[in-house]
């Protein structure tokens, strides 16, 4: 019974093809594309690091993302919307919804602590705005503001509540979020991303052009940080986890997210160009932009203690220092945390939609009703983050156990549903239809032969060197 398909109701779609690149896009592009890839590569090796993150692209994150991209929109057109229904039509049974458990909660969870830092980033833009961040050339002001603001206690740990400025900026970014899911996909989401994915494009390449026009020996310097390799790197099993870790975040592969939000595609939408484009695009953004911004700058102007400041640190810490030292720091300061905010926004919505269609179909419920019963419970997990969780380094730990750990088992349940169980002959069809371009066929092989061994083969490795 759990095999035929929901209750009809008034069918989402997505407006246009550009809007469903938009809104995966959106979805991809985000802090991580900024903050976390450059803290994972100066933390991995550096250069070294971006042989097993592009090998990381080419063999799982393209071709899992095309599998998302394929068996969400096989599920929508069965009316599925939501990772439990469409794992069950893609299996046949009933059962394989308990395998989608992790592409429901994953999302939610990161969603819970990812629109604090949100939250962070309109504060900070609102902050330029009005000059108040403008603080001399003295880091310690930065990291006293940024205490002060967030709420960290004496002992640099809990965040200790927050002040109610903060509590404001989660509140608006709330509300924000909420109002574009209540519009639904097209409306809300698709209108949204069409619109903050250019100026997007437009702050980060102001900001980056005036981070290269720094003086040249500078900019070497600052490139030479983040990029000369450290080749012994290679060898330790975590910078390959790490790397496809970052991928999968970044691509916002392996969350249920692509699954979801293909599944709003009709049988006359092309799969394969979509997929292949959506994730060329967050690779400008994360390659070309964020890996020539954030710890170059930060590098210029601080030198190498900014290793020291972890993934997010890295952003509220050093870059308002780089800011204040460089000429009309606050319009750009301004600029790149108003970008980060908009990044931050189109991924926060997708991370609600895949929630929002289970409570849908799981418990027949309205979008408006689903979008209020979730807005409950994930305000209440932020709060919950902001009051009770233990800080930064609190936030880091859990990023590597949510963001890289879970998504890799998540991973791993995908592929082997997609190559063993729907299999790559139906999957390579189902891909086909409506496309403009070919996938090569030895895509499906690498699937389903390669992809399951591949992260066995580095999660086994990771897993006897660290946990036991
Ligand atoms: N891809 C997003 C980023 O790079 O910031 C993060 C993300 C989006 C994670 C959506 C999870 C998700 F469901």
């Amino acid at each position: 019974a759990t095999t035929s398909p929901p209750r009809r109701r008034r069918k989402e779609q997505w407006g246009s093809r550009l809007g469903v690149i938009m809104a995966v896009a959106g979805s991809a592009v985000g802090l991580g594309n900024f903050l976390r890839f450059p803290g994972q590569a100066a933390q991995n090796g550096g250069g070294a690091f971006m042989l097993p993150y592009f090998i990381s692209l080419l063999i799982l994150g393209i071709p899992l993302c095309w599998t998302e991209w394929t068996m969400g929109r096989f599920g929508g057109t069965r009316g599925f919307h939501s990772a439990p229904g469409i794992f069950c039509v893609l299996c046949r049974t009933p059962k394989a919804r308990y395998l989608s458990v992790f592409a429901l909660l994953i999302p939610l969870v990161i969603y819970m602590y990812y629109i604090v830092i949100e939250a962070w980033c309109l504060a900070y833009a609102w902050n330029y705005a009005t000059g108040d961040l403008m603080l001399g050339k003295d880091s310690a002001a930065y990291e006293s503001f940024f205490s002060d603001f967030v709420g960290i206690g004496e002992d640099g740990h809990a965040f200790g509540g927050g002040g109610s400025p903060l509590l404001l900026f989660i509140a608006i970014t709330f509300v924000l979020n909420f109002i574009l899911i209540y519009r639904g996909v097209a409306k809300g989401i698709e209108t949204f991303c069409k619109f903050a994915i250019p100026l997007m494009v437009v702050c980060a390449l102001c900001v980056l052009a005036r981070v290269l026009t720094l003086p040249s020996d500078q900019v070497n310097d600052g490139l030479g940080f983040m990029w000369n390799p450290k080749p012994e790197a290679l060898t330790d099993p975590k910078t390959w986890l790490a790397a496809s870790g970052q991928i999968f975040f970044s691509l916002s592969v392996g969350f249920g997210v692509i699954i979801n939000y293909s599944s709003y595609l009709t049988k006359k939408d092309d799969v394969v160009l979509s997929g292949l484009t959506a994730c060329s695009m967050n690779e400008f953004f994360e390659v070309c932009l964020g890996g020539l911004i954030t710890l170059p700058a930060a590098f210029i102007f601080l030198g190498v203690s900014v290793a020291s400041f972890g993934t997010f640190g890295l952003g509220f810490n050093a870059l308002p220092n780089v800011f204040a030292q460089m000429y009309a720091g606050q319009l750009f300061g301004f600029l790149w945390f108003f970008m980060l905010f908009l990044a931050a926004v189109t991924s926060s919505l997708s991370m609600l939609q895949p929630f929002i269609a289970f409570l849908e179909e799981g418990f027949d419920l309205e979008r408006h009703a689903s979008a209020t019963l979730l807005g409950i419970i994930a305000l209440a997990g932020s709060l919950f983050v902001v009051y009770f969780s233990a800080g930064l380094k609190a936030l880091d730990t859990f990023d590597f156990w949510v963001g890289t750990f879970l998504i890799f088992v998540l991973a791993m349940i995908q592929a082997v549903v997609y190559g063993w169980v729907f299999g790559i002959d139906r999957g390579e069809h189902e891909a086909h239809i409506g496309a403009h371009m070919r996938i090569p066929r030895f895509v499906q092989l690498l699937l389903k032969y390669v992809v399951p061994v591949y992260l066995g083969v580095i999660f086994v490795a990771f897993f006897f060197q660290n946990v036991l």
